[in-house]
């Protein structure tokens, strides 16, 4: 089974399509995430079209504009994806190969990859109850399991330096940056959020009232993905307090030209910068991101209230103080008390075309990374076991949402 994030948007969608066709008889098949693309996004790109600007122009500076807009970060960088912004923003952090970076191990596995692009080891940690980097973890280990040194936190057990620490907003629910942010100050280790999935996502109280994920750390890091809230047919943005890493950010991604017609670089650079086509999608999705959100906020509460009550099922919820963008919605199949567990009502529900998706296996445990140090990763392999992704498309109705619950709820009746 592919991951999650790797599921095509288009291609995931043609999968239940074959099968719902096939098996429901009735209706097209409920996918996933599929882009809700009703908008802007043809005017644009008809005009990088008409004009000629289709890889470089207007749009690039424009879809950054908007994202410094909406979260009020000093700088954006717009990046080929979400994956290049995070190794963008690791070498920034001068993260060298051979040192440490902390990461869940409940996240999608790309952050995890971009720690090894740049030669360091990733340190697994456990989760909190909405799958975020749990802060105490985190703060036991910086401070009972490394030793300060002239160069950052010293891990006793590796001998490696710990360079970054990388919460990962997972789904969209805000971590709790205040706790995350406070500890890695007080052990001089840079943050890099991984606000991939959390576009739009903010806190509501405490320090961090009004802030965006991806803007408290030293650097965050947004992908636009087919999948996510707002997509531009792929891509990312690099987010940074400090404009002069912006511009740093720039030469990288822009294969480091000293003088670009004469062909002198001065570093190892990256062909990681975006299309004017695709930031044309991206800012005129985000001309209707307020819409999605609330249309995602509405639906989280619908299957909320059509699943109330059905014993063995519960349907996460977020984090108090924070108003998410409710990117995905995470059922939990309790084994033993619904009548069948996450896998068998995925399989179900697939036949009935409704494409769901099991929650990513613990990174600890996947094959590049089973080697590599884990501490207190309690309860990744739990959330692994129950939890289902439910779809989540902005153009979901009422109605589909009501259908789903009650497939759901039929699948576990059939079965006991
Ligand atoms: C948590 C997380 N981090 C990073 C990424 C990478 O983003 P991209 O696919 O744009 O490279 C994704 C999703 O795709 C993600 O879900």
């Amino acid at each position: 089974m592919l991951p999650l994030e790797s599921q095509p948007e288009t291609g995931g969608h043609g999968e239940a399509e074959d099968r719902g066709d096939a098996r429901a008889g009735r209706r097209q098949p409920i996918p996933l995430a599929r882009p809700v693309l009703s908008g802007n996004e043809g005017t644009y790109v008809r005009e990088c079209v008409d004009t000629g600007w289709v890889t470089t122009g207007r749009f690039i500076g424009l879809l950054e504009d908007r994202i410094r807009e909406l979260t009020s970060a000093p700088a954006a960088v717009a990046c080929a994806t979400g994956t290049a912004a995070l190794h963008v923003a690791l070498l920034l952090a001068d993260v060298q190969p051979g040192d440490e970076v902390v990461v869940p191990s409940v996240t999608f596995i790309a952050p995890i990859n971009a720690v090894r692009y740049v030669g360091a080891e990733p340190v697994f940690l456990g989760c909190n109850d909405f799958m975020g980097l749990d802060p105490a973890v985190l703060s036991d280990f910086l401070a009972e399991e490394c030793r300060p040194s002239e160069e950052g936190p010293r891990d006793r057990a590796t001998g490696r330096i710990v360079k970054a620490v990388i919460p990962v907003h997972v789904f969209g629910n805000p971590c709790d940056m205040a706790s995350i942010a406070d500890t890695c100050a007080r052990h001089g280790v840079p943050v890099i959020e991984d606000a991939c999935e959390s576009v739009g996502s903010r806190w509501t109280s405490g320090r961090l009232d009004g802030r965006h994920t991806g803007t408290v750390g030293e650097f965050g890091a947004f992908s636009f993905n087919g999948n996510k809230i707002v997509t531009a047919a792929g891509g990312g943005m690099l987010i940074t307090r400090d404009p002069a890493q912006a511009e740093r950010a720039r030469y990288l991604i822009d294969q480091a030209k000293d003088d670009g017609v004469r062909y002198v670089h001065g570093a190892v650079g990256y062909n990681y910068r975006l299309s004017n086509v695709q930031a044309a999608i991206g800012a005129a999705q985000l001309e209707e991101l307020p819409r999605f959100i609330e249309m995602r906020r509405r639906n989280h509460a619908l299957y909320a209230e059509a699943l109330d009550g059905v014993e063995g099922l519960r349907l996460l919820g977020v984090p108090g103080g924070t108003a998410p963008n409710y990117w995905f919605y995470s059922l939990l199949v309790e084994p033993g008390q619904f009548g069948i567990d996450r896998e068998a009502l995925m399989v179900a529900l697939e036949r009935d075309g409704i494409q769901t998706r099991p929650l990513w296996p613990p990174n600890h445990l996947q094959s590049p990374y089973r080697d590599c140090r884990a501490y207190r990763v309690e309860r990744a392999s739990w959330f692994w076991e129950r939890v289902l992704s439910l779809p989540c498309s902005c153009d979901l109705t009422e109605g589909d949402v009501r259908e789903i619950a009650g497939a759901i709820i039929a699948a576990g009746e059939t079965a006991s």
